[in-house]
């Protein structure tokens, strides 16, 4: 399929897992559009990517999605610069030693890691929705983490008791829960919703984690890929241009969570989310 006139919106683009789905797309000879804090750091990493495919087209956005105002100016932004949205791509994602809160009142590694997904993908629905056939596809991780992913509903922040690695993981599983609920939200719609365990990706993500982290970095480094093959089959396949509400793993096999999918949660866990959102969406 020809994906030169559609537009990708990676977030995360500049490094690990939004950069190796960026590669892989530009690849295809997509023009990718991705995001994340540092201007400087998005030039060198399109410098690479076109350098890598041959594919100069990619431009940048910058937005800190720790903060719900940054997303609502990128959205805004996005939507001023652009027509269409044929595919979004929620791969940011940052570890945190220590509880922070961010300026608008959100436990900052909660705000990276799930709220961000769920504002963006919202202030954004409309497009995809009006770009349909469309794609929205999240990070969440391995799948052994996964098969008994359940939300901390009593302390969804870890505001409680907060440990980086506890917190991270919560946010992994509220990312793959957010993706079933919205499949199930967009039913009817021509946009899906999946997940993915994107492999092993060279990634910066250990580089402010603890050292039994930075360790087993070490341990994969030998495996790890820079480009990421299932986010780029996800984003482009007519293989699964219809499929929504579904984990992929690495392999593009199918995991069968879906099967799990708890709608209490579901629902639980999306009104939860807009409660902490600012906008009305
Ligand atoms: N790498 C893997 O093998 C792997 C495997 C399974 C799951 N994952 C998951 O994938 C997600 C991303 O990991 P990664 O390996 O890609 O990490 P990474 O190499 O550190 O890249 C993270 C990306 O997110 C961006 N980002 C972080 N905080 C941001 C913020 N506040 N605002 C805007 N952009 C922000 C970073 O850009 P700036 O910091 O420059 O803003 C960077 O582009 C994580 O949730 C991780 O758990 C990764």
């Amino acid at each position: 399929m020809n994906q030169t006139d559609k537009v990708f919106l990676i977030t995360g683009g500049s490094s690990g897992v939004g950069k190796a789905t960026a590669i892989g797309l530009a690849q295809k000879g997509a023009k990718v559009v991705i995001v994340n804090r540092n201007a400087a750091q998005s030039q060198q990493a399109l410098k690479e990517i076109a350098h890598r495919t041959g594919n100069d087209q990619g431009t940048y956005l910058t937005a800190d999605l720790s903060l719900q105002s940054s997303i609502r100016n990128l959205a805004d932004e996005f939507k001023r610069k652009y027509d269409n949205l044929h595919v979004l791509a929620n791969c940011a994602g940052a570890i945190f030693n220590q509880k922070q809160i961010t300026s608008e009142g959100i436990e900052r590694s909660f705000a990276v890691n799930y709220m961000s997904h769920f504002v963006l993908t919202n202030q954004l629905l409309d497009m995809l929705k009006a770009s349909g056939p469309s794609r929205i596809i999240t990070v969440t991780g391995n799948p052994s983490f996964l098969k008994n992913a359940k939300v901390n509903f009593d302390d969804l922040q870890h505001l409680n008791q907060f440990n980086g690695m506890m917190a991270t993981a919560n946010a992994m599983y509220a990312r793959q829960i957010f993706t079933f609920e919205l499949a199930k939200r967009l039913k009817g719609e021509k946009v899906t919703a999946n997940a993915f365990n994107p492999g092993v990706i060279k990634s910066n993500l250990t580089a402010h984690s603890p050292w039994y982290m930075k360790l087993l970095a070490v341990f994969y480094k030998p495996f790890e890929k820079d480009v990421c093959g299932v986010s780029t089959y996800l984003s482009t396949s007519e293989e699964v241009q219809n499929v929504s509400g579904r984990f992929f793993n690495h392999n593009r096999n199918i995991i069968p969570f879906h099967e799990k999918f708890d709608r209490k949660a579901g629902e639980k866990l999306w009104s939860m989310s807009e409660e902490l959102s600012l906008t009305d969406f």
